[in-house]
C-alpha cells in the first residue's frame, strides 16, 4: 500500500498550486490529479451538488489505487470532508483559509479573507472564524468571477486586474496587514495581488501547511513510499489546453493531462 499514489483533486487547476507544495515536500511520492473543471467553478453552486462532486472525485482516485487523498480545494473541504471521511477508508487530508495564522501574525490586527462564497458560507469556516477571526478585524470578500478566468486561461488579462482591483480595493480601505487566500486558484494570482496592495501586505495560503500535514499523516499510518517513484497523472473532464500550459510554463513540469 505504501509504494500507492496519493490522490489530488480540485475544481479545476487550483490544486495544482497545492500539487506543487506536495512534489516539494514529498518528492518520493507518485500523485495523481484530477480536475473537475467540467463542474467549475464549486463556490457558487449549493452544497449538495458539492458534495455530490467530491464524491465522485474520491471513488475516481480510489479506483486508481490511492492510498490518501488530498481535497486540494477550501470549498470541497469545508462542505464536504467530514462526510468524505466517515464514508471511505482512506484517510483525506483537507485545505482551509489560513486565518489562524494570519490573526497571530498581523500587527495592525486587520486581516482580509479572499474566499469563495461556498467557503465563506460553510458551517467549517464559520466555526474556524469563531475560534480565530474573533481578536482581528476581518475584512471577507467573495472572490467572484476569479476562479471562471484562471479556468480560461485569463490569468494576465485586463478583466483580471480589473476584478482584482475591485475585490481588494475594501481590504486596502480598510489597511490590513495579511491577506488570506482562502481559494487553491488564487495563488496563480499571488504576484498580482502583491502588485496592487500596499508593499507591507502579506499574503498567505495554505499550501505548505497541507503538504506537512500529508507527511505527518503518511508517516503516522506507515504509508511513506519507499520503492522507485512512478510517474505523475493528470485527468481532467474538460478542456485539458489551460491545464497543459500551467503545468508546462507555471510549473515547470513535463506531463501530459489526460482528457476524461
Ligand atoms: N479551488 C477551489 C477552492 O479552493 C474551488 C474554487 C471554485 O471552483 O469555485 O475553493
Amino acid at each position: 500500500m505504501s509504494s500507492a499514489p496519493i490522490g489530488i483533486f480540485d475544481s479545476g487547476i487550483g490544486g495544482l498550486t497545492i500539487y506543487h507544495e506536495l512534489v516539494k515536500m514529498l518528492p518520493k511520492e507518485q500523485f495523481i490529479y484530477l480536475a473537475d473543471s467540467n463542474h467549475a467553478p464549486y463556490g457558487e453552486r449549493p452544497p449538495e451538488d458539492i458534495e455530490r462532486f467530491s464524491f465522485v472525485n474520491s471513488q475516481f482516485l480510489i479506483d486508481k489505487g490511492c492510498k490518501l487523498i488530498v481535497v486540494a480545494c477550501n470549498t470541497a473541504t469545508t462542505i464536504a470532508v467530514k462526510k468524505l471521511r466517515q464514508s471511505f477508508q482512506v484517510p483525506f487530508i483537507g485545505i482551509e483559509p489560513a486565518i489562524k495564522p494570519a490573526a497571530l501574525q498581523s500587527s495592525r490586527k486587520k486581516v482580509g479573507v479572499l474566499a469563495t462564497r461556498g467557503t465563506l458560507n460553510s458551517t467549517l469556516f464559520q466555526e474556524t472564524y469563531q475560534r480565530f477571526g474573533q481578536d482581528v478585524e476581518t475584512t471577507i470578500q467573495v472572490g467572484k468571477g476569479l476562479v471562471e478566468l484562471i479556468e480560461a486561461g485569463k490569468k494576465n488579462s485586463v478583466e483580471m486586474t480589473a476584478l482584482l482591483q475591485k475585490h481588494l480595493q475594501p481590504m486596502i480601505d480598510n489597511e490590513v496587514d495579511y491577506i488570506v487566500l482562502g481559494c487553491t486558484h488564487y495563488p496563480f494570482l499571488k504576484d498580482q495581488i502583491q502588485e496592487l496592495t500596499p508593499k507591507d501586505v502579506e499574503i498567505i495560503d495554505s499550501g505548505e501547511a497541507v503538504a506537512r500535514q500529508t507527511k505527518s499523516i503518511l508517516k503516522s499510518h506507515n504509508l511513506l513510499n519507499h520503492s522507485e517513484k512512478e510517474k505523475d497523472q493528470f485527468y481532467i473532464n474538460g478542456n485539458p489546453t489551460v491545464m497543459n500550459s500551467i503545468l508546462k510554463e507555471v510549473l515547470n513540469i513535463d506531463a501530459e493531462v489526460t482528457p476524461l
